[in-house]
């Protein structure tokens, strides 16, 4: 779910709804089931709110058909429904205290049955079936007794299990909103006689870039002018700050027609910006944000990468070139499978979390579990002031700038591009690779921006023959070493934006059974290596696209510029300009993604916010 905060001047007006209308906007990504608002002013009893089932744009109508007061604070919130259906009584927020209180939460309450009984046995009545309410109901006696909001809130969070962030606001107190988090993402952002809070900094980058990252278990209240952060005991307590270095534009679709079409073209960029800086004046590696003994790394004996839908896949594409040029042995593992089948780590063992929006529960949890295990964790993390990056030894951000599409594109490119960096930083500090071999694959990586510039102004190409494929019901993407699990994320972009079932394959498995499903107009992408690589993949994968294509299948072969070899076989051939085979990952994907997106939009359907889905998902 998406929160947002703000507590202006005295004077009622109408920019504390707009605020939080435009952060909900910046935060849609985070969940779209249902959108709501709170506002509180000087001369109001109650709290106002408006609340809606669906996207954000159906409160926004309702808005306009039904205006709120103006206000002096306001808190909002888009849901990706958790406890109850998306409908409008569970959407949040939700009022207690004779509706005096207003509550928005983000997170699972796990004891709240038990509270809820409690609650009942007290006299209570729900309106809603959500966790919410139980927590709405209890911050309301807990400000009874107390008399004080934020006194009331730690209160609440102490008797809360589960993950949770929850912002109040109470009529009483207009210019304040109260904050609190456990293990669930809370920032602040710090204005000029205006403050407010955002489940992450693009909540409010058009407003402010100066931000605070609250510490686990905080509670934090602000007014127009203050911002104090206590403990959950009311103890003061430290919060980081630090400068956000997104600017607001890159949250805006300029001129494109979806986030994610805009996101598809950024990723030259998304590249070029994630290889910044990261040489010293000899040429050699430095990851200055890593902060782990290098000694500590000279002695690792196994990586793991840990993460979740796309950015396992790019762990899948870095396995192959960590374990190539370090000699170290890689794994990849699904982060909700890691920490359930009691994995073998220990102080020797390199953790790699990577993570986009750095918040993904999943990912978290295996985090602490290999911590705890003794393990170095290091996570490739896009977003400032996240909680992952906290919780590791060391980050290594990426530099795609803010991914809003709720289908990863350039993150995902600048995950590989972060992740070979590490490998290529661990290559030099082991010894595994001499100084000049490094240099010459940090060339390689330098020329990919503008390959990849030059695949994206292949892609009408592609695009028409999506348009064409709208009816399609399934297909099957083929790829050998890192074209599997390239081939594995066309797939899954596929399924995320276009409801089709597709699947991904490695090409040499399948003889061994999905051959079966091969038959007359079956569509198969097949993602074929350089001819120049040092095997004979390329001509058993080139065999491949024959034996498909004697049972029927159309080939949509994914292939290097000058490669003669699979004209007889393709029935459609994109070309991508010739590299490395480690490097063919990040120019091989993107026409997938493009396929994706354009099958999509043919289909009508909204390829930024799929049905569904959220991007950053705060929940095990
Ligand atoms: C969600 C998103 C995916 C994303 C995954 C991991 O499921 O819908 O697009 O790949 O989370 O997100 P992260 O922020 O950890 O990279």
């Amino acid at each position: 779910c998406g929160i947002v905060g703000y507590a202006g001047p005295s004077e009622a007006s109408g920019r504390p709804l707009d605020v939080v209308l435009e952060g909900l906007g910046r935060l849609e990504y985070r969940g779209y089931d249902s959108a709501g608002v709170a506002l509180v002013a000087p001369d109001q009893s109650t709290v106002a709110t408006a609340k809606k089932s669906g996207k954000l744009v159906k409160l926004v109508d309702e808005l306009q058909a039904r205006p709120l007061p103006a206000a002096t604070a306001a808190i909002g919130h888009t849901r990706w429904a958790t406890h109850g259906a998306p409908n409008d009584t569970n959407a949040h927020p939700h009022l207690a205290d004779d509706g005096r209180l207003a509550v928005i939460h983000n997170g699972i309450v796990e004891n709240f049955a038990v509270l809820k009984e409690e609650l009942l046995a007290d006299g209570a009545t729900f309106l809603s079936e959500t966790d919410t309410e139980v927590a709405a109901q209890l911050l309301a006696r807990a400000y009874r007794r107390t008399g004080n909001l934020t006194e009331a809130m730690a209160y609440v969070a102490r008797q809360l299990e589960g993950t949770f962030t929850l912002l109040a606001v109470h009529a009483d107190d207009p210019t304040t909103v109260v904050g609190a988090r456990h293990d669930s993402p809370l920032v602040v952002g710090l204005g000029e006689g205006e403050n407010f809070l955002g489940s992450d900094v693009a909540a409010f980058i058009a407003s402010t870039k100066d931000a605070l990252e609250l510490g686990q278990d905080q509670i934090v209240t602000i007014t127009p002018d203050t911002v104090e952060v206590t403990d959950f005991h009311g103890n003061p307590a430290e919060a980081t700050r630090f400068t956000v270095d997104w600017d607001a534009a890159a949250a805006e679709k300029g001129g494109f027609s979806s986030f994610m079409d805009k996101e598809i073209h950024d990723q030259p960029h998304a590249v070029g910006d994630t290889l910044l800086g990261r040489t010293d004046a000899d040429g050699r590696l430095v990851l200055d944000d890593l902060r782990i003994d290098e000694a500590v790394l000279r002695t690792v004996d196994k990586i793991i990468v840990v993460a979740c839908g796309t950015a396992a896949y790019s762990g899948h594409v870095a396995k192959y070139a960590i374990e190539h040029w370090c000699r170290i042995p890689v794994e990849v593992e699904l982060a909700h499978e890691f920490r359930y089948r009691d994995p073998i780590v220990d102080e020797k063992t390199l953790v790699v979390a990577v993570t986009q929006s750095g918040e993904t529960m999943d990912t978290l949890m295996a985090v602490r579990h290999a911590r705890e295990q003794g393990a170095k964790v290091i996570s490739i993390v896009n977003t400032h002031g996240s909680t992952i990056p906290r919780e590791s030894d060391a980050v290594l951000y990426t530099h795609a700038g803010p991914e809003i599409a709720v289908a990863s594109t350039k993150a995902f490119l600048s995950q590989i591009t972060a992740a070979y960096l590490l490998g290529l930083y661990l290559a030099q500090l082991r010894g595994n690779k001499f100084p000049d071999e490094i240099r010459e694959i940090l060339d390689d990586l330098r020329e990919m921006p503008r390959k990849i510039q030059t695949v994206i102004e292949r892609g009408e190409y592609v695009s028409a023959v999506a348009r064409s494929m709208k009816d399609a019901t399934s297909v099957l993407f083929l790829g050998r070493h890192v074209g599997f699990p390239v081939a594995l994320e066309g797939a899954l972009k596929l399924k995320e934006l276009a409801y089709i079932h597709a699947e991904g394959f490695a090409a040499g498995e399948l003889k061994h059974g999905p051959i079966a499903l091969i038959d007359e107009g079956q569509p198969v992408f097949v993602v074929v290596p350089s001819p120049r690589g040092r095997d004979s993949l390329h001509s058993k994968v080139v065999s491949n696209i024959q034996e498909i294509r004697a049972r029927g299948a159309r080939t949509l072969v994914i292939a290097e510029d000058g490669d003669d070899a699979v004209l007889p076989y393709a029935d459609e051939i994109f070309w991508i300009p010739q590299s490395p085979t480690l490097m063919s990952p990040l120019l091989a994907v993107v026409p997938l993604q493009i396929f994706a997106m354009a099958l999509a939009t043919a289909k009508g359907l909204d390829v930024d916010q799929p049905r569904n889905l959220a991007k950053s998902v705060t929940v095990e």
